[in-house]
């Protein structure tokens, strides 16, 4: 993937209803290293690291602390993919001013190329500060993990009448708000739809059917590595935990058995050197 093109945000605007995109979380070097090996198309350092990778039952333990040393992992794997940190909770919600000094640490701390924020109408003074600081913003609404209070619960979002329509609403508040990008998370797909229709930015769907113009799925959910609940639209592509786990075992075996480190896997010295230490009187 080194020699393909860097992807930017123009570039990602400019896929709108073209090739779909793919977006998939990293939290830190070697799972960046592995996404921009298979070329996709954007890195997100996600707040779900709260739950894969940090055991936590919702994303609201994350602090922007956290977010910039797992961005800055990331980062120093020099992606060719577009790289998006999650704001975590509470970083976003006290002032446009406080707003802009959190998402300048993750741009300037973690490398960020964008950030990327939950919610709708209620978020666009920051929204728009973040756009006017010069930091592209990829908005994010439906199922969204830091309301799960709020929520009462991780629910898809939107199977009302009147819910469908604040989606559509909060869609193209974001869009004029100056997003490149929108992320529809846990929505029936005819709302992801009429959205996708009705906003020049490239939609992203997870658990929003087909008709976005890409998706996102969590690593880890992917390569089989998460435990606990999976949702509906989580497919998983390989089985690495299981691997992962054969491997160990391997392990353990080897060493039990004194087959693990054979002569190959050992440092010898010379002959001479041997020799010499071996007549030395033992000290002591
Ligand atoms: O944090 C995350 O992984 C996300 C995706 C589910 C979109 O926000």
């Amino acid at each position: 993937m080194a020699d393909e093109a860097k992807v930017t945000v123009p570039l990602v605007r400019a896929r709108k209803g073209g090739q779909k995109l793919t977006m998939v979380t990293a939290y830190d070097y070697p799972s960046a290293r592995i996404a921009d090996d298979a070329g996709v198309d954007m890195i997100l350092v996600g707040d779900s690291v709260a739950n894969v990778v940090h055991g936590h039952d919702s994303t609201l333990a994350m602090d922007i602390n956290t977010m910039v040393l797992h961005a800055a992992a990331v980062h120093r794997a020099h992606p060719r993919a577009l790289v998006i940190v999650d704001m975590p909770w509470l970083s976003y919600h006290v002032s446009v001013e406080d707003t802009i000094a959190q998402a300048g640490r993750l741009v300037r701390e973690g490398g960020a190329e964008a950030v990327k924020l939950e919610g709708g109408r209620k978020r666009l003074p920051m929204v728009q500060a973040l756009v006017d600081t010069e930091i592209p913003v990829m908005g994010h609404i439906g199922l969204t993990p830091q309301s799960v209070h709020a929520m009462g619960g991780y629910r898809v979002q939107g199977r009302l009448i009147d819910d469908a329509r604040a989606l559509i609403a909060d869609a193209k508040a974001l869009e004029g708000a100056g997003i490149f990008s929108l992320v529809l998370e846990g929505v029936p797909d005819l709302v992801a739809d009429i959205i996708t229709k009705e906003v020049s930015i490239p939609t992203i769907g997870i658990g929003a059917g087909g008709g976005t113009d890409g998706q996102v799925l969590v690593f880890h959910d992917v390569l089989g590595l998460s435990y606990g609940h999976r949702a509906k639209f989580v497919r998983t592509f390989a089985q690495l935990g299981a691997a992962a786990v054969a491997a160990l075992t391997a392990f353990k075996s080897a060493v039990e058995s004194g087959d693990f480190p054979n002569d190959d896997e050992t440092y010898r010295l010379s002959e001479e050197v041997a020799e010499a230490l071996l007549k030395e009187p033992e000290s002591g």
